[in-house]
Formats: structure tokens, sequence, C-alpha cells
């Protein structure tokens, strides 16, 4: 049996990688084109081990995915390739249409070949699981109840509106064709191989080197956070067990507020790494000019998965955030790798202007 996943190099498809064959001697193969976002080194560990199967590619090379899929005769595909950033996607939305929207359809046109060639028992048991995020729901004011799965799409991002876009193709391509497709939302995610243009990697780099900690506006946003391995273990339960066209909101029911999510990372490291100068690192918070459309608070119902599949996180935003923390500081080699000179380029493209 064999899986493949695209997107595997990067954050989420990188721990869903590790934690599977952890568990599972099912061979995967990963297809990642190695964008920026994609770090070999996070999987490092598996470099000699036969069941895995890294190919550099683009989920838009409808011939290489072709060739994949009659060599290896996957079971299943997982799909987490992405342009991932909604601050990128506002400087420069062009590439998120490209990988999300047309990546995305030149993916489903490939899976949709294979899966026709299958055997009806091979067809009956295979599966298309599409891997995406609340905030095609948009926005939530403070007293709204958090995003069901019946809730309208009303992305206000470049990178929410390309997501989007990508759910309504999986969808149809359900609808129209019957290729087995599930489809899951899933909250904020933070963890081990967290690349740092996204909040907490970012502030525990900027503080671990003496920089400052840049807050957008005032820092009362909410995110939803979910400790990136109980994403992927609602991913393999989704897999086992999804019903076939629905979609499943995954989340841990952790709504913080930026400011307080900053806050509580410094004070970790306070007490993990005190600075030489006996200071708390919270005096290295900064509040910079505020993200464009910047969406207000993100909530997740994630009942359904929990209910009819019996899922639930493993670790609370206490456990989920000390765990983060202690492996940002002992991996730093990771760290150094990562903050190569194209992620300088984009800090001084993002930061340079807003501080
Ligand atoms: P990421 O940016 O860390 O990784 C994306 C990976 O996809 C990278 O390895 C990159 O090289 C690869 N990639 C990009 N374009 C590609 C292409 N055209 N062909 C093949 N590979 C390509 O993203 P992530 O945070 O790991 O997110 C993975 C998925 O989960 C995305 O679809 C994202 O929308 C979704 N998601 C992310 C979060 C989150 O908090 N990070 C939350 C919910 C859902
Ligand atoms: P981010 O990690 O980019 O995820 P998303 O925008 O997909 O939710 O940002 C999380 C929140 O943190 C979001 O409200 C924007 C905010 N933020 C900052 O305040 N400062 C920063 O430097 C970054 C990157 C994000």
């Amino acid at each position: 049996m064999t899986l493949l996943v695209t997107g595997g190099a990067g954050f989420i498809g990188g721990n869903f990688v590790l934690d599977w064959l952890a568990q599972s001697d099912e061979i995967v193969v990963n297809l990642d084109k190695l964008t920026y976002a994609g770090n070999l080194d996070s999987l490092k560990s598996l470099q000699s081990d036969a069941r895995h199967i890294f190919v550099q590619g683009d989920i838009g090379d409808r011939e290489l995915l072709a060739e994949l899929l009659v060599k290896h005769q996957p079971r299943a595909v997982i799909n987490f390739a992405a342009e991932s950033h909604v601050d990128r996607s506002i400087h420069g939305p062009g590439d998120f249409i490209q990988t999300n929207v047309v990546g995305t359809f030149n993916l489903l046109e490939a899976v949709r070949t294979y899966w026709t060639t299958l055997a009806e028992e091979d067809k009956a048991a295979f599966r298309f699981l599409h891997v995406s995020t609340d905030e095609v729901y948009g926005t939530l004011s403070e007293t709204e109840s958090p995003f069901a799965e019946t809730h309208r799409y009303e992305p206000n991002s470049p990178y929410s509106a390309s997501k989007a876009a990508s759910d309504h193709l999986v969808r149809a391509w359900h609808h129209t064709y019957g290729l087995p497709v599930i489809t899951t939302n899933c909250s904020n995610n933070y963890g081990p191989y967290h690349f740092p243009e996204k909040l907490i990697p970012l502030i525990l780099l900027n503080a671990m080197k003496g920089k400052s900690l840049p807050i957008y506006g005032d820092g009362q946003q909410i995110r939803d956070w979910l400790y990136v391995k109980d994403h992927c273990s609602a991913i393999r339960r989704v897999l086992d067990a999804g019903r076939l066209g629905e979609t499943y909101n995954v989340g841990g029911w952790n709504e913080k507020a930026n400011l307080e999510v900053v806050k509580t990372i410094c004070t970790l490291l306070d007490e993990l790494q005190p600075r030489a100068d006996g200071q708390s690192y919270a005096s290295q918070i900064t509040f910079v000019q505020d993200r464009p459309g910047h969406d207000r608070r993100y909530a997740i119902d994630a009942r359904k998965l929990e209910v009819e599949l019996g899922w639930k996180p493993a670790e609370t935003f206490d456990s989920g955030i000390r765990k983060t923390v202690a492996w940002y500081l002992a991996n730093q080699d990771w760290v150094e790798n990562v903050t190569s000179g194209a992620y300088r380029e984009w800090m001084s493209t993002q930061y340079g202007a807003k501080s």
C-alpha cells in the first residue's frame, strides 16, 4: 500500500510524513516543489528510509503526476501542497492562484484519470484528501459562534480566496465525476518545523536573536491554535473513516488573542532560557502597522469530527506551546538552516517598512 503526499516538505506535510512513518510501514511518495517553504532538512531522519520516496516537482505538472500515479499506484492522495502565507499573498497573489487553484485543478485531473483505471474494489477504496483552512469562512465578530462546516464561504485574503477556490474544485470533482474526496478545514497550526514567517516561529526566532517582536495592529486578533501533530492525527482519522464528499473542520477549542500568544512565548522563554540582562523577552514586543484586510477572529467548531469520528486533540495550548518552545531551543541548527537568503529578503520586504 502506498500514499501520495503533496507538499510533504512543508510544515504540516513534513510533520504528517514523519508521524505516518513512525506508525506505519506504508510507503509515502512525497511530491514537493521545494519552494522557499519546502525544507528537506525537516525530513533528514528519513534520508535512508526506503519507505519515503521524495520527488521534487509541481502539483501542476500533469505529466509527472501521471507517471508517479501509474508507477506507485497509491491508494490515496493527500494534498498539502500550497502557497500558505497570508502576508505573501498580499504582496504577490499570482503564485497563490497558480499553485492553489490551477495546481489543484491539474492534480484533480491527473488523479481522476488514474482513478478511472482502477479495478472496482480499488476505485471504491481510493481517497483524495484535500487539506484546507478555516480562513475560507472569513472572519467572526467577538460574539459569533465558531465556524461549523455549514458556514458560508467568505474568504477575505488572496490566500483564503485561492484556498476557497480549491475547495470548490475538489467538491465539484466529487459531485460531477464521483471522485472519492474528503476535505478538512483546520485552524492555525503551530509546532516543530514551522517556517519562521508565521507568527509563533517568527516570535521565537526574533526573541532568541534579541530582535523586536512585531505585533500587527492592536494584537487583539484571535486565532484558534492547534498543535500540528493533532492536525496530523485528525487527517489520519478522516482518511480512515471520513465520509466521502464531506468536509470536516479541525480545531482544538483554543482561541487566543495574538498578544496573549506572544506574551506566553515570552514567559516560557524567560523560564527556559532567561535573557542575560535579566529582563523579560516581553520588553522586545513592538506594535507595527496592521495587515491590510486583517481578519479579526477565527474559531473552529470541531464537533462533527469529534462526535462522528471520535477524534480528540492530545495537546492543550499550554502543553503544545511548551513543547514548541522547547523544540526551537533544542533545534537551533534547523532554525539556522531555514533562515536562508530568501528568508532574510522577505523579512526586509515585510518588516522594513512596518517598524
Ligand atoms: P507550507 O507553506 O509550510 O508548506 C507548503 C509546501 O508545499 C512546501 O513544502 C512547498 O514547497 C510545497 N509546494 C508549494 N507549491 C507547490 C507546488 N506547486 N507543487 C508541489 N509542492 C508545492 O504550508 P503548511 O503550513 O504546511 O500548510 C500545508 C497545507 O495546510 C496548506 O494547504 C495550507 O493551506 C493548509 N493549512 C495550513 C494551516 C497552518 O496553520 N499552517 C492551517 C490550516 C490549513
Ligand atoms: P500568521 O501566522 O501569519 O497566520 P494567519 O494569518 O494565517 O492566521 O498570523 C497569525 C496572526 O498573527 C495573524 O492575526 C497575524 C498576526 N501576526 C502578527 O501580529 N505579527 C507577525 O509578524 C505575523 C507574521 C503575524
